[in-house]
Protein backbone atom coordinates (compact mmCIF):
# COMPACT_ATOMS: atom_id res chain seq x y z
CA UNK A 1 0.00 0.00 0.00
CA UNK A 2 1.66 3.32 -0.93
CA UNK A 3 1.83 6.02 1.94
CA UNK A 4 -0.85 8.17 0.33
CA UNK A 5 -3.34 5.66 0.38
CA UNK A 6 -2.38 4.80 4.21
CA UNK A 7 -2.45 8.29 4.77
CA UNK A 8 -6.24 8.30 3.44
CA UNK A 9 -7.23 5.36 5.51
CA UNK A 10 -5.83 7.68 8.81
CA UNK A 11 -7.76 10.67 7.62
CA UNK A 12 -11.00 8.75 7.52
CA UNK A 13 -10.38 6.77 10.32
CA UNK A 14 -10.61 3.30 8.34
CA UNK A 15 -7.63 2.42 9.15
CA UNK A 16 -6.69 -0.82 11.46
CA UNK A 17 -5.05 -0.12 14.41
CA UNK A 18 -3.33 -2.75 16.61
CA UNK A 19 -1.05 -1.79 19.77
CA UNK A 20 1.23 -4.03 21.36
CA UNK A 21 1.67 -3.85 25.57
CA UNK A 22 -1.26 -3.16 27.13
CA UNK A 23 0.70 -1.75 30.26
CA UNK A 24 0.59 1.93 31.60
CA UNK A 25 1.60 3.23 28.08
CA UNK A 26 -0.37 0.78 25.24
CA UNK A 27 -3.86 0.60 27.01
CA UNK A 28 -4.69 4.28 27.44
CA UNK A 29 -3.23 4.84 23.64
CA UNK A 30 -5.52 1.87 22.37
CA UNK A 31 -8.33 3.28 24.21
CA UNK A 32 -7.94 6.88 22.93
CA UNK A 33 -8.07 5.67 18.88
CA UNK A 34 -10.64 3.76 19.49
CA UNK A 35 -12.71 6.54 21.33
CA UNK A 36 -11.48 8.41 17.84
CA UNK A 37 -13.40 5.93 15.77
CA UNK A 38 -10.59 3.57 14.69
CA UNK A 39 -11.25 -0.62 15.35
CA UNK A 40 -8.31 -1.28 18.00
CA UNK A 41 -6.76 -4.65 18.41
CA UNK A 42 -4.67 -4.93 21.53
CA UNK A 43 -1.75 -7.92 22.37
CA UNK A 44 -0.36 -9.29 25.47
CA UNK A 45 1.13 -11.88 26.62
CA UNK A 46 -0.34 -11.84 29.99
CA UNK A 47 -3.95 -13.66 29.65
CA UNK A 48 -5.54 -12.46 32.66
CA UNK A 49 -4.69 -8.57 31.64
CA UNK A 50 -6.46 -9.59 28.78
CA UNK A 51 -9.29 -11.27 30.11
CA UNK A 52 -9.68 -8.15 32.43
CA UNK A 53 -9.71 -5.55 29.16
CA UNK A 54 -12.16 -7.89 27.31
CA UNK A 55 -14.47 -7.41 30.46
CA UNK A 56 -14.40 -3.76 29.91
CA UNK A 57 -11.92 -3.46 33.46
CA UNK A 58 -9.12 -1.92 33.48
CA UNK A 59 -6.32 -3.52 35.28
CA UNK A 60 -4.79 0.18 35.92
CA UNK A 61 -5.51 1.02 39.50
CA UNK A 62 -4.61 4.42 41.60
CA UNK A 63 -5.95 7.79 40.79
CA UNK A 64 -6.75 7.81 36.65
CA UNK A 65 -9.20 10.16 35.90
CA UNK A 66 -11.36 8.55 32.74
CA UNK A 67 -9.14 5.70 32.44
CA UNK A 68 -11.78 2.98 33.89
CA UNK A 69 -14.64 4.92 32.17
CA UNK A 70 -13.09 5.31 28.95
CA UNK A 71 -11.74 1.11 28.76
CA UNK A 72 -15.35 0.34 29.55
CA UNK A 73 -17.02 2.37 26.94
CA UNK A 74 -14.56 1.38 23.64
CA UNK A 75 -14.68 -2.25 25.12
CA UNK A 76 -18.59 -2.30 25.29
CA UNK A 77 -18.86 -0.37 22.07
CA UNK A 78 -16.72 -3.33 20.04
CA UNK A 79 -14.15 -0.96 18.98
CA UNK A 80 -11.45 -2.15 20.49
CA UNK A 81 -10.82 -5.61 21.80
CA UNK A 82 -7.39 -7.58 23.48
CA UNK A 83 -6.15 -10.26 22.74
CA UNK A 84 -2.93 -12.78 22.95
CA UNK A 85 -3.12 -13.75 19.17
CA UNK A 86 -0.43 -12.08 16.66
CA UNK A 87 -2.36 -13.46 14.48
CA UNK A 88 -5.15 -11.01 14.66
CA UNK A 89 -2.19 -8.35 13.39
CA UNK A 90 -2.31 -9.30 9.97
CA UNK A 91 -4.89 -7.07 8.89
CA UNK A 92 -3.23 -4.33 10.48
CA UNK A 93 -2.46 -0.98 8.95
CA UNK A 94 -0.50 0.92 11.68
CA UNK A 95 0.91 -1.00 14.57
CA UNK A 96 1.95 0.77 17.77
CA UNK A 97 4.87 -1.00 20.15
CA UNK A 98 4.47 -0.24 23.76
CA UNK A 99 6.55 -3.38 25.63
CA UNK A 100 8.55 -2.13 28.35
CA UNK A 101 12.01 -1.29 27.91
CA UNK A 102 14.01 -2.23 31.29
CA UNK A 103 17.92 -1.92 32.12
CA UNK A 104 19.75 -5.02 33.22
CA UNK A 105 22.50 -5.23 36.22
CA UNK A 106 24.81 -3.53 34.36
CA UNK A 107 22.66 -0.72 33.09
CA UNK A 108 22.37 -1.97 29.32
CA UNK A 109 19.13 -2.44 27.69
CA UNK A 110 17.59 -5.19 28.14
CA UNK A 111 15.42 -6.46 24.76
CA UNK A 112 14.06 -8.86 25.61
CA UNK A 113 9.96 -7.90 25.27
CA UNK A 114 10.80 -5.90 22.50
CA UNK A 115 12.99 -7.67 20.44
CA UNK A 116 9.94 -10.49 21.18
CA UNK A 117 7.52 -8.52 20.30
CA UNK A 118 8.81 -6.84 16.92
CA UNK A 119 9.62 -11.03 15.78
CA UNK A 120 5.81 -12.04 16.63
CA UNK A 121 4.81 -8.70 14.57
CA UNK A 122 6.84 -9.44 11.53
CA UNK A 123 5.56 -12.63 11.30
CA UNK A 124 2.21 -11.07 10.73
CA UNK A 125 3.40 -7.93 9.57
CA UNK A 126 0.69 -6.83 6.48
CA UNK A 127 2.63 -5.14 3.22
CA UNK A 128 2.32 -1.49 3.28
CA UNK A 129 1.93 -1.49 7.06
CA UNK A 130 3.16 1.85 9.53
CA UNK A 131 5.46 0.59 12.66
CA UNK A 132 5.31 3.35 15.85
CA UNK A 133 7.72 2.29 18.31
CA UNK A 134 6.08 3.97 21.41
CA UNK A 135 8.14 2.33 23.99
CA UNK A 136 11.41 4.42 25.31
CA UNK A 137 14.32 3.40 23.55
CA UNK A 138 18.00 3.72 23.80
CA UNK A 139 19.56 6.43 20.95
CA UNK A 140 20.36 4.03 17.79
CA UNK A 141 17.63 1.47 18.73
CA UNK A 142 15.39 1.99 15.58
CA UNK A 143 18.36 1.77 13.14
CA UNK A 144 20.28 -0.39 14.49
CA UNK A 145 17.63 -3.35 16.65
CA UNK A 146 14.05 -2.65 14.88
CA UNK A 147 15.07 -2.14 11.32
CA UNK A 148 17.21 -4.94 10.59
CA UNK A 149 14.99 -7.36 12.71
CA UNK A 150 11.75 -6.17 10.43
CA UNK A 151 13.79 -6.29 7.07
CA UNK A 152 15.34 -9.53 7.99
CA UNK A 153 12.12 -11.83 9.26
CA UNK A 154 9.82 -10.42 6.87
CA UNK A 155 12.01 -10.25 3.66
CA UNK A 156 10.34 -6.31 3.10
CA UNK A 157 12.40 -3.31 2.47
CA UNK A 158 11.82 -0.30 4.71
CA UNK A 159 10.37 3.05 3.19
CA UNK A 160 9.15 0.48 0.35
CA UNK A 161 7.35 -2.24 1.57
CA UNK A 162 6.72 -1.09 5.01
CA UNK A 163 6.83 2.28 7.13
CA UNK A 164 8.60 2.61 10.51
CA UNK A 165 8.96 5.51 12.82
CA UNK A 166 8.96 6.01 16.69
CA UNK A 167 6.96 8.26 18.66
CA UNK A 168 7.94 7.96 22.66
CA UNK A 169 5.47 8.68 24.70
CA UNK A 170 5.55 11.34 27.78
CA UNK A 171 2.58 10.18 29.97
CA UNK A 172 2.50 9.58 33.33
CA UNK A 173 0.65 7.34 35.86
CA UNK A 174 -1.77 9.71 37.47
CA UNK A 175 -2.04 11.63 34.39
CA UNK A 176 -2.36 9.46 31.84
CA UNK A 177 -4.68 10.27 29.56
CA UNK A 178 -4.45 14.28 30.33
CA UNK A 179 -0.60 13.68 29.12
CA UNK A 180 -1.56 12.05 25.82
CA UNK A 181 -4.06 14.01 24.95
CA UNK A 182 -2.23 17.84 26.27
CA UNK A 183 1.17 16.93 25.88
CA UNK A 184 3.05 17.45 22.72
CA UNK A 185 4.89 14.49 21.09
CA UNK A 186 7.75 14.24 18.58
CA UNK A 187 7.37 11.77 15.18
CA UNK A 188 10.55 10.48 14.49
CA UNK A 189 10.53 9.06 10.58
CA UNK A 190 12.74 6.87 8.68
CA UNK A 191 11.48 10.00 5.82
CA UNK A 192 10.10 13.11 6.32
CA UNK A 193 6.67 11.19 4.23
CA UNK A 194 6.53 8.81 7.28
CA UNK A 195 7.23 11.34 10.10
CA UNK A 196 4.23 13.46 8.15
CA UNK A 197 2.17 10.43 8.10
CA UNK A 198 3.05 10.09 12.01
CA UNK A 199 2.08 13.50 12.30
CA UNK A 200 -1.57 12.91 10.51
CA UNK A 201 -2.23 9.64 13.20
CA UNK A 202 -0.82 11.59 16.38
CA UNK A 203 -3.09 14.89 15.59
CA UNK A 204 -6.15 12.68 16.02
CA UNK A 205 -5.56 12.29 19.72
CA UNK A 206 -2.87 14.84 20.76
CA UNK A 207 -4.23 18.58 21.23
CA UNK A 208 -1.36 19.61 20.88
CA UNK A 209 2.30 19.94 18.23
CA UNK A 210 3.12 17.17 16.79
CA UNK A 211 6.76 17.58 15.93
CA UNK A 212 8.20 16.21 12.70
CA UNK A 213 11.75 14.56 13.32
CA UNK A 214 14.47 11.78 12.81
CA UNK A 215 14.63 8.35 14.20
CA UNK A 216 17.73 9.41 16.10
CA UNK A 217 16.22 12.81 17.38
CA UNK A 218 13.04 11.46 18.85
CA UNK A 219 14.92 9.05 20.70
CA UNK A 220 17.66 11.15 21.88
CA UNK A 221 14.82 14.03 22.92
CA UNK A 222 12.92 11.19 24.91
CA UNK A 223 15.67 10.04 26.68
CA UNK A 224 17.49 13.85 27.15
CA UNK A 225 13.90 14.36 29.00
CA UNK A 226 14.06 12.24 31.81
CA UNK A 227 17.38 12.47 32.22
CA UNK A 228 17.14 15.76 32.84
CA UNK A 229 14.68 15.36 35.72
CA UNK A 230 16.92 12.79 37.40
CA UNK A 231 20.06 15.14 37.01
CA UNK A 232 17.63 17.99 38.11
CA UNK A 233 16.10 15.42 41.23
CA UNK A 234 19.99 14.84 42.35
CA UNK A 235 20.90 18.14 42.66
CA UNK A 236 17.57 18.82 44.96
CA UNK A 237 19.28 15.97 46.90
CA UNK A 238 22.27 16.91 47.42
CA UNK A 239 20.96 19.97 48.46
CA UNK A 240 19.29 18.18 50.98
CA UNK A 241 22.75 16.55 52.16
CA UNK A 242 24.53 19.84 52.55
CA UNK A 243 21.45 21.37 54.40
CA UNK A 244 21.20 18.47 56.85
CA UNK A 245 25.20 18.80 57.51
CA UNK A 246 24.80 22.48 57.56
CA UNK A 247 21.75 22.40 60.31
CA UNK A 248 19.57 24.34 57.53
CA UNK A 249 16.31 23.29 56.13
CA UNK A 250 16.37 22.70 52.25
CA UNK A 251 12.97 23.35 51.68
CA UNK A 252 13.47 27.21 52.83
CA UNK A 253 16.28 26.97 50.98
CA UNK A 254 14.41 25.55 47.87
CA UNK A 255 11.67 28.20 48.17
CA UNK A 256 14.66 31.48 48.16
CA UNK A 257 16.56 29.93 45.44
CA UNK A 258 13.60 29.50 43.17
CA UNK A 259 13.23 33.46 44.29
CA UNK A 260 16.86 34.34 42.05
CA UNK A 261 15.39 34.75 37.94
CA UNK A 262 16.09 31.24 35.90
CA UNK A 263 16.60 28.97 39.13
CA UNK A 264 14.87 26.01 40.01
CA UNK A 265 15.25 23.73 42.67
CA UNK A 266 12.83 20.28 42.06
CA UNK A 267 11.49 18.15 45.43
CA UNK A 268 14.13 16.40 47.10
CA UNK A 269 12.57 13.34 48.40
CA UNK A 270 13.38 9.90 49.46
CA UNK A 271 13.99 8.19 46.27
CA UNK A 272 13.24 7.67 42.86
CA UNK A 273 11.32 5.20 40.91
CA UNK A 274 8.74 4.17 38.89
CA UNK A 275 9.67 2.10 35.29
CA UNK A 276 11.15 5.60 33.42
CA UNK A 277 13.31 7.58 35.48
CA UNK A 278 15.59 5.10 37.05
CA UNK A 279 16.25 3.46 33.68
CA UNK A 280 16.48 5.78 31.01
CA UNK A 281 19.51 8.38 31.73
CA UNK A 282 20.67 4.91 31.22
CA UNK A 283 19.55 4.19 27.66
CA UNK A 284 20.94 7.53 26.67
CA UNK A 285 24.56 6.87 28.31
CA UNK A 286 24.72 3.40 26.95
CA UNK A 287 24.40 4.70 23.07
CA UNK A 288 27.26 5.93 23.16
CA UNK A 289 29.33 3.02 25.98
CA UNK A 290 31.50 2.16 23.17
CA UNK A 291 32.58 5.68 21.86
CA UNK A 292 34.94 8.09 23.19
CA UNK A 293 32.29 10.29 24.91
CA UNK A 294 33.16 10.98 29.10
CA UNK A 295 29.90 10.45 30.32
CA UNK A 296 30.12 11.81 34.04
CA UNK A 297 26.97 13.57 35.13
CA UNK A 298 24.50 11.05 34.08
CA UNK A 299 26.00 8.19 36.13
CA UNK A 300 26.54 10.63 39.67
CA UNK A 301 22.96 11.56 39.91
CA UNK A 302 21.60 8.05 39.24
CA UNK A 303 23.68 7.01 41.96
CA UNK A 304 22.59 10.39 44.01
CA UNK A 305 19.22 9.43 43.54
CA UNK A 306 19.61 5.24 43.99
CA UNK A 307 21.04 6.31 47.72
CA UNK A 308 17.98 7.85 48.95
CA UNK A 309 16.22 5.22 50.27
CA UNK A 310 19.36 4.12 52.04
CA UNK A 311 20.06 7.77 53.18
CA UNK A 312 15.97 7.41 54.68
CA UNK A 313 17.55 4.30 56.49
CA UNK A 314 20.32 6.39 57.97
CA UNK A 315 18.01 9.03 59.43
CA UNK A 316 15.94 5.84 60.83
CA UNK A 317 19.07 4.59 62.50
CA UNK A 318 20.04 8.14 63.71
CA UNK A 319 16.96 8.11 65.35
CA UNK A 320 16.20 4.74 66.52
CA UNK A 321 19.94 3.85 67.65
CA UNK A 322 18.98 0.04 67.32
CA UNK A 323 16.39 -1.89 66.18
CA UNK A 324 15.37 -4.50 68.44
CA UNK A 325 11.67 -5.20 68.92
CA UNK A 326 10.82 -2.04 67.18
CA UNK A 327 8.04 -2.52 65.04
CA UNK A 328 8.34 -0.06 61.68
CA UNK A 329 5.39 1.83 59.72
CA UNK A 330 6.12 2.16 56.06
CA UNK A 331 3.63 4.89 54.38
CA UNK A 332 3.32 4.35 51.01
CA UNK A 333 4.93 1.60 48.80
CA UNK A 334 3.98 3.00 44.98
CA UNK A 335 6.54 5.05 44.09
CA UNK A 336 4.43 8.26 43.00
CA UNK A 337 1.73 9.93 44.89
CA UNK A 338 -1.37 8.54 44.30
CA UNK A 339 -0.40 5.58 41.92
CA UNK A 340 -0.40 2.00 41.78
CA UNK A 341 2.90 1.48 40.68
CA UNK A 342 5.04 -0.21 42.76
CA UNK A 343 8.52 -0.41 40.16
CA UNK A 344 11.81 0.39 41.21
CA UNK A 345 9.90 1.52 44.82
CA UNK A 346 12.22 3.72 46.69
CA UNK A 347 9.96 1.49 49.59
CA UNK A 348 11.28 -1.61 48.16
CA UNK A 349 14.66 -0.80 49.39
CA UNK A 350 14.10 0.69 52.25
CA UNK A 351 11.82 -2.48 53.49
CA UNK A 352 15.28 -4.38 52.39
CA UNK A 353 17.63 -2.58 54.59
CA UNK A 354 15.03 -2.27 57.61
CA UNK A 355 14.43 -5.93 57.10
CA UNK A 356 18.21 -6.90 57.72
CA UNK A 357 17.84 -5.27 61.03
CA UNK A 358 15.06 -7.79 62.29
CA UNK A 359 12.71 -5.05 62.83
CA UNK A 360 8.94 -5.76 62.11
CA UNK A 361 7.89 -4.04 59.03
CA UNK A 362 4.08 -3.10 58.40
CA UNK A 363 3.22 -1.34 55.23
CA UNK A 364 0.19 1.25 54.31
CA UNK A 365 -0.12 2.01 50.68
CA UNK A 366 -4.12 3.01 50.17
CA UNK A 367 -3.80 1.89 46.38
CA UNK A 368 -2.11 -1.09 46.53
CA UNK A 369 -4.56 -4.06 47.67
CA UNK A 370 -2.15 -5.93 49.73
CA UNK A 371 -0.83 -3.01 51.86
CA UNK A 372 -4.12 -1.16 52.02
CA UNK A 373 -6.72 -0.79 54.96
CA UNK A 374 -7.06 2.03 57.67
CA UNK A 375 -3.89 3.49 58.66
CA UNK A 376 -4.63 3.94 62.17
CA UNK A 377 -5.07 0.32 62.87
CA UNK A 378 -1.62 -0.44 60.95
CA UNK A 379 0.15 1.74 62.99
CA UNK A 380 -0.77 0.34 66.43
CA UNK A 381 2.15 0.13 68.40
CA UNK A 382 5.06 1.27 65.75
CA UNK A 383 8.07 2.79 67.10
CA UNK A 384 8.00 5.22 63.79
CA UNK A 385 6.07 5.88 61.07
CA UNK A 386 8.19 6.72 57.74
CA UNK A 387 6.67 8.49 54.98
CA UNK A 388 7.86 7.36 51.74
CA UNK A 389 5.31 8.21 49.49
CA UNK A 390 3.19 11.76 49.19
CA UNK A 391 -0.03 10.27 48.73
CA UNK A 392 -2.74 12.36 49.47
CA UNK A 393 -4.67 10.37 52.20
CA UNK A 394 -1.41 11.42 54.49
CA UNK A 395 -1.46 15.18 54.01
CA UNK A 396 -4.74 14.72 56.55
CA UNK A 397 -4.01 11.70 58.71
CA UNK A 398 -5.26 12.14 61.78
CA UNK A 399 -2.60 12.92 63.62
CA UNK A 400 -4.10 12.88 66.99
CA UNK A 401 -5.25 9.63 66.43
CA UNK A 402 -2.14 8.17 65.10
CA UNK A 403 -0.03 9.49 68.21
CA UNK A 404 -2.76 7.57 70.66
CA UNK A 405 -1.69 4.22 68.96
CA UNK A 406 1.88 4.70 68.20
CA UNK A 407 4.47 2.91 70.54
CA UNK A 408 6.77 6.47 70.05
CA UNK A 409 5.27 9.29 68.22
CA UNK A 410 8.21 9.50 65.91
CA UNK A 411 8.10 10.75 62.05
CA UNK A 412 9.91 10.89 59.30
CA UNK A 413 8.40 12.64 56.68
CA UNK A 414 10.37 11.48 53.54
CA UNK A 415 8.64 13.82 50.98
CA UNK A 416 7.95 16.94 53.04
CA UNK A 417 4.15 16.65 52.48
CA UNK A 418 3.35 16.62 56.76
CA UNK A 419 2.31 19.89 58.21
CA UNK A 420 5.79 20.37 60.35
CA UNK A 421 3.47 22.44 63.07
CA UNK A 422 0.68 20.42 63.20
CA UNK A 423 3.08 17.09 64.05
CA UNK A 424 4.27 18.94 66.87
CA UNK A 425 2.06 20.02 68.38
CA UNK A 426 -0.04 16.44 67.91
CA UNK A 427 2.97 15.64 70.04
CA UNK A 428 5.11 13.91 67.61
CA UNK A 429 8.75 14.17 66.62
CA UNK A 430 9.51 15.03 63.42
CA UNK A 431 12.35 14.31 61.45
CA UNK A 432 12.04 15.65 57.77
CA UNK A 433 14.43 14.60 55.04
CA UNK A 434 16.70 17.99 53.94
CA UNK A 435 15.86 19.38 57.46
CA UNK A 436 17.75 19.66 60.00
CA UNK A 437 17.13 23.26 61.32
CA UNK A 438 15.37 23.97 64.70
CA UNK A 439 12.81 24.91 62.84
CA UNK A 440 12.61 28.76 62.54
CA UNK A 441 11.26 30.44 59.62
N1 LIG B 1 4.92 4.17 32.52
C1 LIG B 1 5.14 5.39 32.10
O1 LIG B 1 4.76 6.36 32.76
C2 LIG B 1 5.85 5.66 30.78
C3 LIG B 1 5.92 6.97 30.31
C4 LIG B 1 6.56 7.22 29.10
C5 LIG B 1 7.15 6.18 28.39
N2 LIG B 1 7.09 4.91 28.90
C6 LIG B 1 7.72 3.85 28.14
O2 LIG B 1 6.69 3.07 27.52
C7 LIG B 1 7.08 1.69 27.46
C8 LIG B 1 6.02 0.84 28.14
O3 LIG B 1 5.94 1.21 29.51
P1 LIG B 1 4.74 0.77 30.42
O4 LIG B 1 4.87 1.55 31.69
O5 LIG B 1 3.46 0.84 29.67
O6 LIG B 1 5.12 -0.76 30.67
P2 LIG B 1 4.17 -1.91 31.25
O7 LIG B 1 5.06 -2.90 31.86
O8 LIG B 1 3.08 -1.28 32.09
O9 LIG B 1 3.48 -2.50 29.96
C9 LIG B 1 4.14 -3.29 29.03
C10 LIG B 1 3.19 -4.38 28.60
O10 LIG B 1 3.79 -5.04 27.50
C11 LIG B 1 3.47 -6.43 27.62
N3 LIG B 1 4.41 -7.22 26.82
C12 LIG B 1 5.69 -7.56 27.10
N4 LIG B 1 6.21 -8.28 26.12
C13 LIG B 1 5.26 -8.42 25.18
C14 LIG B 1 5.19 -9.06 23.93
N5 LIG B 1 6.23 -9.72 23.43
N6 LIG B 1 4.04 -8.99 23.24
C15 LIG B 1 2.97 -8.34 23.73
N7 LIG B 1 2.95 -7.71 24.91
C16 LIG B 1 4.09 -7.74 25.63
C17 LIG B 1 3.57 -6.69 29.10
O11 LIG B 1 2.88 -7.87 29.45
C18 LIG B 1 2.94 -5.42 29.68
O12 LIG B 1 1.55 -5.57 29.89
C19 LIG B 1 8.45 1.62 28.11
O13 LIG B 1 9.42 1.72 27.11
C20 LIG B 1 8.50 2.86 28.97
O14 LIG B 1 9.82 3.30 29.19
C21 LIG B 1 6.44 4.63 30.06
Amino acid sequence: MPLSDLREKIENQSAKLAVIGLGYVGLPVAALFAKKGFQVVGVDIKQDRVDLINSGISPIEGKEPGLAELISEVVESGAFHATTDYTELSDADVVLIDVETPVNADHIPEYQALRSAVKSLSSVLKKGALVVVESTVMPGTIRDVILPIIEEETGMVCNKDFYLGNCPERVMPGKLLHNLRKMSRVAGGGTQETAALMRNLYSIIVEADVDMADWITAEIVKTAENTYRDVQIAFANEMALICEALGADVWRVRELVRKSPGREMLLPGAGVGGHCIPKDPWLLASSVREMNVPVRLIPAAREINTSMPKHVFNLLVNRLKDFDEKKILILGYAYLNDSDDTRNSPSEELVKLIKNTGAKIVIHDPFIKKYSGNVIEKAKNCDAAVLMTAHSEYETIDLKQLKRVMQMPFILDGRNILDRKLVIDAGFELVRLGDTSRGEE
